[in-house]
């Protein structure tokens, strides 16, 4: 490929990889002391052939063709319900995540299954041997003759490899591991991330190629590397779990081809990630029945209901500043909810520590689980149990008002598969056939309804 560099004078800082076109003491950024030093910006490699012929046209807005119709599905389910249908050619996929998550299961998998179906497929591992990668194909079934497999860690190798191979999807593993000689610094550092996946993804681009490129994240969750590393891909996956559970999660922290709230749910088996079947189920799975302080609610992950335990525990305290702790939940919320039931419901909490959480390991952003916290903290003061059979849902206002959630009946429908046939619901909502609604209006209602609070 013949290439045009241009060559540009920044200042980065090593420890954020913040930019700035001029010499800065402190990082402005994340504020580190003499972090920021002169670095040569990344080559910008444009092939001059194709600048021409890519001059952009303006076109009526129903006649631009859209990314649907060559959308590459990896055969992954849960990927595929996470990136809206598959991959997109020529779009660059960052998938993060601890180590030993399963990143490389992952990505396995899914270049096995796009190479079975024909979608010529370039894994480039820069962290293993390729024989150890063949006996994780092996395990995993994904021996396709159009998976190709390279183990090398130099840049200029791999886009030479690349362009040898021609691949429709390629993957490197990992883009912390991958190293250019002709920029400066380590491995893994910094701007060696930064450089090698913008000119990853500007080959990808190019030459219409799906990439992926594999991530490691610090033990604070961010990106190691360069934050710029986000701005560069079009769509960043997190891959999070618990290193002691086999249950696996992947969502869309950034989709620039659809909608960042579709859960993906595995579980990691001997033979690789497998779909969970039936999430909800999993996640009851260890509640004890008639727990004070326990309630189930349905919440929507994307277009899929899921029902989850809300647990509270409330304990009495001297500090001045009792705590209100949330897990898996927010906590300004749970501060929230305390008041509105110490204000609009007399449940006192002023001389008590509070703690909310969502039993395994969903987190629970939405404001139609307002009700269950509630409950489940009034339940957990009073102790006084719900009765197992009951569903709750709906947002608490400030006035301690229940109300309307959206997909209300998705919900409904979803603790009933579970065996549910009692629900606490806002006033607003339909019936749905098998389920006994107890509509309320109000926290004080709703507590009656549910018996819980009475004491
Ligand atoms: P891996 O994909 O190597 O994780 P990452 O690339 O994120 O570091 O796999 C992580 C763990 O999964 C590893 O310890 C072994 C286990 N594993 C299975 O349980 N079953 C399998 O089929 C495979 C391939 C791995
Ligand atoms: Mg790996």
């Amino acid at each position: 490929m013949t290439r045009t560099s241009v060559r540009s004078t920044v200042f980065t800082c090593a420890s954020c990889g913040y930019e700035s076109p001029k010499w800065l003491g402190r990082c402005t950024e994340c504020g580190t002391w003499g972090s920021v030093a002169e670095s040569i910006a990344p080559p910008l490699r444009v092939s001059p052939s194709r600048r021409g012929p890519r001059a952009p046209v303006p076109l009526p807005i129903a006649e631009v063709s859209t990314y649907s119709s060559s959308l590459l599905p990896t055969g992954v389910g849960e990927l595929d319900r996470v990136l809206g249908g598959g991959l997109v050619p020529g779009s660059v996929t960052l998938v993060g995540g601890e180590p030993g998550m399963g990143k490389s299961t992952l990505i396995m998998q899914a270049l096995g299954r796009l190479a079975d179906r024909g979608a010529r497929s370039l894994l480039v591992c820069a962290e293993e041997s390729a024989a150890q990668v063949r006996m994780r194909a092996d395990r995993l079934g994904a021996l396709a003759p159009d998976l190709f497999v390279v183990s090398d860690t130099s840049l200029p190798a791999v886009l030479g490899h690349v362009c040898a191979v021609e691949p429709v999807v390629l993957a490197v593993d990992s883009i912390q591991a991958v190293h250019d000689p002709d920029s400066p610094g380590m491995a893994g550092s910094v701007s060696q991330v930064r450089d090698g996946a913008q000119q990853l993804v500007a080959l990808a681009k190019e030459h219409d190629i799906a990439t992926i490129l594999i991530g490691h994240v610090t033990k604070d969750g961010g990106l190691a590397g360069p934050r710029a590393l986000e701005h560069v891909v079009d769509t960043v996956l997190s891959f999070e779990g618990d290193r002691h559970h086999a249950l696996r999660m992947l969502r869309a922290l950034k989709h620039r081809f659809g909608t960042t709230d579709e859960l993906g749910l595995m579980e990691m088996t001997a033979s690789g990630l497998e779909p969970v079947a039936d999430p909800s189920a999993l996640f009851l799975a260890d509640r004890r029945f008639g727990a004070t302080g326990s309630v189930v609610t349905a919440v929507m992950e994307g277009t899929r209901p899921l029902c989850v335990e809300v647990q509270a525990l409330v304990a009495p305290t001297r500090a001045p500043l009792p705590r209100r702790v949330a897990h898996a939940f927010e906590g300004n919320r749970l501060t929230m909810l305390v008041a509105v039931l110490q204000q609009r419901a007399a449940i006192g909490l002023g001389d008590h520590d509070v703690y909310a959480s969502v039993a395994g390991g969903v987190r629970v952003g939405e404001p139609a689980a307002d009700l269950s916290v509630a409950l489940a903290v009034a339940g957990a003061r009073t102790e006084t149990a719900i009765e197992p059979d009951t569903i709750v849902i709906g947002e608490v206002g400030l006035g301690g008002e229940i109300r309307q959630v959206p997909a209300a009946s998705r919900r409904l429908v979803e603790a009933l598969r579970l065996g549910f046939c009692r629900a606490i619901v806002p006033v607003s909502t339909p019936d749905v056939p098998g389920m006994q609604l107890r509509r309320v209006g109000d926290l004080r209602e709703a507590l009656v309804a549910s018996r819980v609070g009475a004491g």
